[in-house]
C-alpha cells in the first residue's frame, strides 16, 4: 500500500506557482490577486478563509480579504460582488459558502463574473467543464485528479465508483473521470443516499472516491483488494485525544481499509491540501487570461 502525500504534492505544486508569479514579475506583469468575501464569523469559514489568504502570501499572490456581518443584505453583497467584477486590480473572487439563510447562495454564484469564479461554481463554468473547454473546475476534484496524475494513477479503462453527488466534489468528480481524454476515460458510477445495496458497486471500483461527509462510511469489506482509494471526507468529530478537542475523521475505516489498497489518501494530509492549491492554481489562470 502507498500512502497518497497530498501535502507533499501541494507543497510541490505551491512552490511551482511560486517560482511562475516570480517570473511574470520580474517580466513586468502583476501579480495575481484573490478576493475573498467572508459573511460572519463561523469558526469553520473563519479557518478555510484564512487558510486560502494564507496560501496566497506563500505563493506571492496578493489577497482581499472583504468582511460581512452576518446580517448583510443581499442587495449589498451583490453589489460588492459587481464592484469586485469591475475591478481589474482583481482576477479571482471566491464567496465562502455557507452564506446565512437570508442570502440565496445560487444568486450570489450567478453574480461573480464567470472569468474571475475561481471556485468553478457557476453555472457557466459548470457547463464548460462538462462539455470539456478550458474553465475552472472545482477546486476538490480538480485537486483529486491532479493526485492521480502525479502518482502515474491510472483511469483510462478503470472503474471509479464516486460515492457522493454533491455540484462542488461528487458530480464533478465523476464528469471528469468520465471525460474523453487523459485523466479520464473511466467508466464511473455515482452512488449516493438512494444507492441500494452500495457494497455491490464499491466492490467493483478500482477507483473508489468517497465524498460523503459520514465519518468511517467506507470499511475493509466493501473495498476490492487493490483499489486506489480517495477519501474527501473531513467531519470533525469531538476526541479527548487533540488540543483542539476535535478529530477531523474522513470517509473511510482508514486502518482496515488501507492494508486492501494499492493507494490510499489520508485524512488530514490528503485530499485538503489539493483542494487548497488547486484554488491558487484556478486564480493563476484567471491572471493569465487562460480561462474565457
Ligand atoms: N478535503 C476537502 O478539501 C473537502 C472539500 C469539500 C468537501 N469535503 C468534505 O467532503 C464531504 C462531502 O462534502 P460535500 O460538500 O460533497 O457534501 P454534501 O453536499 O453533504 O453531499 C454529500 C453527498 O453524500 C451522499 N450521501 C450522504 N449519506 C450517504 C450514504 N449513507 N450513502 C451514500 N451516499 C450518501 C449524499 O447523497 P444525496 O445527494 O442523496 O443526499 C450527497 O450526495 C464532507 O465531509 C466535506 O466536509 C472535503
Amino acid at each position: 500500500m502507498q500512502l497518497i502525500d497530498g501535502k507533499k504534492i501541494s507543497e510541490e505544486i505551491k512552490q511551482e506557482i511560486a517560482e511562475e508569479v516570480k517570473t511574470i514579475v520580474a517580466n513586468g506583469g502583476k501579480r495575481p490577486h484573490l478576493a475573498a468575501i467572508l459573511v460572519g464569523n463561523d469558526g469553520g469559514s473563519e479557518t478555510y478563509v484564512s487558510h486560502k489568504v494564507k496560501d496566497c502570501e506563500q505563493v506571492g499572490f496578493i489577497s482581499t480579504l472583504i468582511r460581512f456581518d452576518d446580517n448583510v443584505s443581499e442587495k449589498d453583497l451583490t453589489d460588492k460582488v459587481i464592484a469586485i467584477n469591475k475591478d481589474a486590480e482583481i482576477d479571482g473572487l471566491i464567496v465562502q459558502l455557507p452564506l446565512p439563510k437570508h442570502i440565496s447562495e445560487q444568486n450570489i454564484i450567478e453574480t461573480i463574473d464567470p472569468l474571475k469564479d475561481v471556485d468553478g461554481f457557476h453555472p457557466t463554468n459548470v457547463g464548460k467543464m462538462v462539455i470539456g473547454l478550458p474553465t475552472f473546475v472545482s477546486a476538490t476534484p480538480y485537486g483529486i485528479v491532479e493526485l492521480l496524475k502525479r502518482y502515474k494513477i491510472e483511469t483510462a479503462g478503470k472503474h471509479c465508483v464516486v460515492i457522493g453527488r454533491s455540484n462542488i466534489v461528487g458530480k464533478p468528480m465523476s464528469i471528469l473521470l468520465s471525460q474523453k481524454g487523459s485523466m479520464g476515460d473511466a467508466t464511473v458510477t455515482l452512488c449516493h443516499s438512494r444507492t441500494k445495496n452500495i457494497k455491490e458497486f464499491t466492490l467493483q471500483a478500482d477507483i473508489l472516491i468517497a465524498a460523503i461527509g459520514s465519518p468511517e462510511f467506507v470499511s475493509a469489506d466493501m473495498v476490492k483488494d487493490g483499489a486506489v482509494v480517495i477519501d474527501v471526507g473531513t467531519t470533525r468529530i469531538k476526541s479527548d485525544k487533540t488540543k483542539s478537542g476535535f478529530k477531523l475523521t474522513g470517509d473511510v475505516k482508514f486502518e482496515e481499509v488501507a492494508p486492501k489498497c494499492s493507494y490510499i489518501t489520508p485524512v488530514p494530509g490528503g485530499v485538503g491540501p489539493m483542494t487548497r492549491v488547486s484554488l491558487l492554481k484556478n486564480t493563476l489562470l484567471a491572471a493569465k487570461g487562460k480561462v474565457g
